[in-house]
């Protein structure tokens, strides 16, 4: 790994407008979801980061598990308590955390990245990284949005499942001059900059811009009925628009919703 995490180096990059920030770096977390709901709890009031290189039990969507031991893996939850927020736009949390984390990676590599609807980011036709945005149930609503990314290694040591579809930003390793501490700077700068401006919803073109599949046939599973149809777009929700075979346009939305990656492996 190029660089170790390092509390004041993330903090000297973060504008003034993120504090207070409250940052905890972990050596080996189960998952660093829970300790930032924990976190927040006890601070309500800051932004908290909690970051690691190695989780034992990361967990996607949908009771998933997600692989946390790469060789340079990168895991990490942001959690606040946004102020006037309505139920209906907690869901834009993880489109903004998808559009903010695209265009900072973009700015480490030669290629495009693209979004998975709705919270995964894919490189060179792998999935390289996913995002679990959680609530927490306190007085005001708190939320948690946690992000893996598969910065470099290979996924010899895990299921055939994962190996399918998961692949690399950097592939083996990751260069000496990337250095982890100025992306989780630069990626808490962009997401500040939507999250302080959430009704503004500046980041909606940009997720749209890289929504992997437009035009292209898939399948999935509502409420575990298998339908098929041609992804058109989003909405202004966020919601995955879906072209039938009867020319009807299907609206994707929640937790019922299953979509598999694999389908848009090359
Ligand atoms: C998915 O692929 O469905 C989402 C994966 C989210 C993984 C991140 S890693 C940091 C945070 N902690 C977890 O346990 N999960 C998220």
């Amino acid at each position: 790994m190029s660089q170790l995490l390092n509390q004041a180096q993330i903090q000297g990059g973060v504008k003034q407008s993120l504090q207070p920030l409250r940052i905890e770096l972990l050596e080996e977390v189960s998952s660093t979801n829970d300790v930032a709901k924990e976190l927040l709890k006890e601070h309500p009031n800051d932004f908290i980061l909690v970051a690691t290189n190695k989780q034992t039990a990361g967990r996607g969507r949908q009771g998933k598990s997600f692989y946390s031991e790469l060789a340079h893996g990168l895991y990490f939850t942001l959690g606040f308590q946004p102020k006037n927020l309505q139920i209906e736009e907690i869901p834009f949390y993880t489109i903004l955390a998808a559009a903010a984390l695209v265009e900072v990676l973009e700015q480490y590599v030669k290629h495009p990245l693209a979004i998975k609807w709705v919270n995964d980011i894919f490189y060179q036709g792998r999935k390289i990284s996913g995002i679990l945005s959680e609530m927490t149930t306190a007085d005001e609503i708190g939320i948690v949005v946690g992000i893996g990314i598969n910065f470099a290694g290979d996924f010899s040591e895990t299921d055939e499942s994962v190996q399918a579809v998961a692949g690399t930003l950097f592939g083996p390793k990751s260069p000496e001059t990337f250095n982890q501490n100025e992306f989780l700077s630069a990626y808490l700068n962009q997401f500040q900059k939507y999250h302080e401006d959430l009704k503004g919803k500046a980041f909606m073109p940009v997720y749209e811009k890289h929504l992997l599949g437009i035009g292209q046939e898939v399948y999935y599973f509502v409420k575990e009925v298998k339908k098929q149809g041609v992804i058109e777009g989003i909405n202004e929700q966020g919601h995955l628009l879906i072209r039938r075979p009867d020319q009807r346009l299907d609206t994707l939305y929640g937790q019922e919703v299953h979509f598999s990656s694999a389908q848009f492996i090359q």
